[in-house]
């Protein structure tokens, strides 16, 4: 029997945490801010931005939502952005992807101030991290690192194997577990005995995008699995990378979909907006 990592209650406490250090800094004066634009109005983007905004109102971060049309230029786009870059009262900036394809998410990344990017999609963010200085971490990865430290779970000379190499997941999660001391090793879709490797992690993190792939023929007993995907299965109920029910028997500790992973993004980008709020 594994140990479930309760997501939900960590990014639940983290929520608090920031709660109490926003007041504070209203105390002193200091009020956060989040621009979040949306471009179009793509269904999944409008839960995601309403569930950001919510987040914001319980910590008691003020948040500026852009709903742009779907037929906004780029040109338009990255004049908003500018705008906001240059407003001393807004810390964070965040534009909700995807953008339709008439606009370029590469350019629209690029346009944000980096001290802005809460998100840590900036070349500049990601390059920080890569070379060990400050600067704004993707959340998904950051958040799976909480879940690991605030379940005691040691990174610190320990096998990690990612299995997945996006810019927002895998490439992040690996520079910060091998930040963490880890040793890693990133599987992706051309990885020959992808399974071996797997075999030997400690800690498995798996973001392929791929429902119920991973079962436990892939996991060392008593490892632990952190599943950072999230599907709709064919009873359409929510499901991971993981297949949960046959890997959790074997595994030290594991998250479940939903309810591990998913809860820290927001918690995560939160916590950056809060960062953004002091080091401005
Ligand atoms: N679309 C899906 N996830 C995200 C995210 O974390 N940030 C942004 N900006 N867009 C997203």
């Amino acid at each position: 029997m594994a140990k479930i990592i309760d997501g939900k209650k960590i990014s639940a406490e983290i929520k608090e945490e920031l709660k109490i250090k926003v007041q504070k800094l209203k105390e002193e004066g200091t009020e956060i801010c989040l621009a979040v634009i949306q471009v179009g109005n793509d269904p999944a983007s409008t839960v995601y931005v309403g569930n950001k905004k919510k987040a914001c109102d319980f910590i008691g971060i003020k948040s500026l939502a852009y709903e742009l049309p779907e037929e906004t230029t780029e040109e338009e786009l990255i004049s908003l952005i500018d705008k906001l870059n240059k407003d001393d009262s807004v810390n964070g900036i965040l534009v909700q992807l995807p953008v339709p394809k008439h606009i370029s998410e590469d350019k629209i990344i690029k346009a944000i101030d980096p001290k802005k990017d809460v998100d840590g999609f900036h070349p500049a963010s990601v390059g920080a991290l890569s070379i060990g200085q400050k600067g704004f971490v993707s959340c998904t990865p950051a958040g799976v690192i909480q879940l690991l430290k605030r379940s005691n779970i040691e990174i610190e000379g320990k096998n990690c194997v990612v299995i997945g190499r996006s810019n927002i997941v895998g490439k992040p999660m690996s520079m910060l577990l091998l930040r963490e001391n880890g040793t890693v090793t990133i599987c992706h879709s051309k990885t020959k005995n992808i399974k071996d490797i797997c075999k030997q992690a400690d800690i498995l993190v798996v973001a392929i995008g791929k429902p119920k792939m991973i079962d436990s023929s892939y996991v060392k007993e008593g490892a632990t699995v952190i599943d950072v995907g999230i599907h709709r299965d064919e009873n359409n109920k929510l499901c991971g990378d993981v297949l949960y029910e046959d890997v959790e028997p074997i595994a030290g500790a594991i998250t479940p979909v939903p309810g591990g992973v998913g809860p820290m993004t927001i918690a995560m980008l939160m916590n950056n907006c809060v960062e953004a709020g002091i080091n401005k």
